[in-house]
């Protein structure tokens, strides 16, 4: 660790968990970031063996996050930041006791369980000196980026239909112990498929279009008998400008992985991305011509450039993806570059959008009609 290492505390990440060791990784990928204290599980002892595996002193390994906030506080080495990585349940009330008491949040997506919570967030993240980054993991990929910056400088014309699907098929059947949680209403919130990964896939439509959602038609469904919440999501929209979207996201689309993807159709050409093949953007011309752009390309634009960390061809993933969320979070806390915070970085706004997006979905789905971003059920 350097002297100049942004000092951050995990909580979750315990051992069998999934994204937690990948903030651990992709925090401290381009050496800004030391991982010095956490609380990695709800099991104190094995969340004393996961802090040891990862080289975190005995004493910075706390019982639940009050004791860790607390126990920072009175250190002069104390963390700056701490990162969410827990169940959704939990981001709201970890999320408001660290910046009330003065430090930066980088959480994990969905920003909260509920709309209710989002909504009391914003005005804590606003009323703190903190900075509040949501890992939207996707935003990280060059080829996002460069999709984003191609449109919003009109290469494709103006956007009128965007099509972005995400399916998994892990919830086909059962799910493991470990990730019950995801369908249970009193943990994951109360989108199931929707809150899990419909709130990736619109915030990618948004955060690539350019557009903003004005209403939603959706249709929720649990495919697999005896559960509470969504496994399905079958989602219209349509856009501030008059275009239209198409969102499909699947936890039982039996033997997809992580395809996630998406197209953008504007009026002059067309762009295609697909996490399955994350370096590559296409671009489909009216005039009948392709281009394939492959990052690291010369021609990349500079948010692409900044995301981009090998020469052309040697493939990055999904944790460089995180790292650049990190680094941008980075050069926002030590000011060495402008903030991009709740810009091209997520933050409350992308967080509180995609809140909305579960909870009028689930709206929508219950009253069977249209359905309006901005309207209160
Ligand atoms: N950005 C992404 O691409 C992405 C991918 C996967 C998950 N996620 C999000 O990350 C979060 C965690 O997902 P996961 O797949 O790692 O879940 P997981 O069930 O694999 O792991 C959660 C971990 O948190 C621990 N934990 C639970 N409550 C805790 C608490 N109060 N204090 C400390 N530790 C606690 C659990 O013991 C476990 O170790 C979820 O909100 C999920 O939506 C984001």
């Amino acid at each position: 660790m350097s002297d100049a290492s942004i000092r951050i505390a995990l909580v979750g990440g315990g051992v069998g968990s999934f994204i937690g060791g990948i903030h651990r990784m992709a925090a401290q990928l381009d050496g800004r970031f030391a991982l010095v204290a956490g609380v990695f599980g709800r099991d104190p002892a094995k969340s004393r063996v996961r802090g040891r595996e990862w080289g975190v002193p005995i004493d910075r390994i706390y019982a639940d996050h009050s004791e860790l906030i607390i126990g920072e506080a009175q250190r002069q080495d104390g963390v700056a930041c701490i990162v969410i990585a827990t169940p959704n349940e939990s981001h709201f009330a970890i999320a408001s006791d660290a910046l009330r008491a003065g430090l930066h949040v980088i959480c994990d997506k969905p920003m909260t369980a509920t709309l209710e919570q989002a909504e009391l967030l914003v005005p804590i993240v606003a009323a703190s000196r903190g900075i509040y980054a949501l890992t939207f993991t996707y935003t990280g990929y060059a080829m996002v980026r460069e999709a984003r910056a191609r449109i919003a400088a009109g290469d494709i014309g103006e956007v009128r239909k965007i099509v972005v699907d995400y399916p998994q098929g892990w919830l086909s059947n059962g799910a493991g112990d470990a990730q019950i949680w995801r369908l249970d209403p009193a943990r994951a919130g109360l989108g199931g498929c929707a809150g899990d990964i419909g709130v990736h896939a619109f915030q990618l439509a948004e955060y690539v279009s350019g557009q903003r959602v004005t209403e939603l038609n959706a249709m929720l469904s649990s495919m697999v008998a005896g559960r509470r919440l969504d496994d399905d999501c079958n989602v219209l929209m349509r856009l501030t400008n008059g275009g239209v979207a198409v969102l499909t996201a699947s936890q039982i689309a039996t033997g997809e992985r992580n395809g996630l993807s998406i197209r953008v159709h504007g009026a002059s050409g067309t762009l295609a991305w697909r996490h399955e093949d994350p370096a590559v953007l296409r671009i489909d011309r009216g005039n009948g011509r392709s281009e394939l752009l492959h990052a690291g390309a010369p021609d990349s634009c500079p948010a692409a450039k900044r995301a981009t960390r090998l020469p052309m061809g040697h493939p990055e993933g999904f944790i460089e993806a995180m790292a650049t969320i990190y680094r941008d979070v980075a050069d926002a806390l030590l000011g060495t570059a402008p903030s991009l915070i709740d810009g091209e970085v997520p933050g409350v706004t992308d967080g509180l959008r995609s809140m909305r997006f579960i909870d009028r979905a689930i709206v929508s789905n219950r009253h069977g009609r249209w359905t309006s971003m901005e309207e209160r059920p």
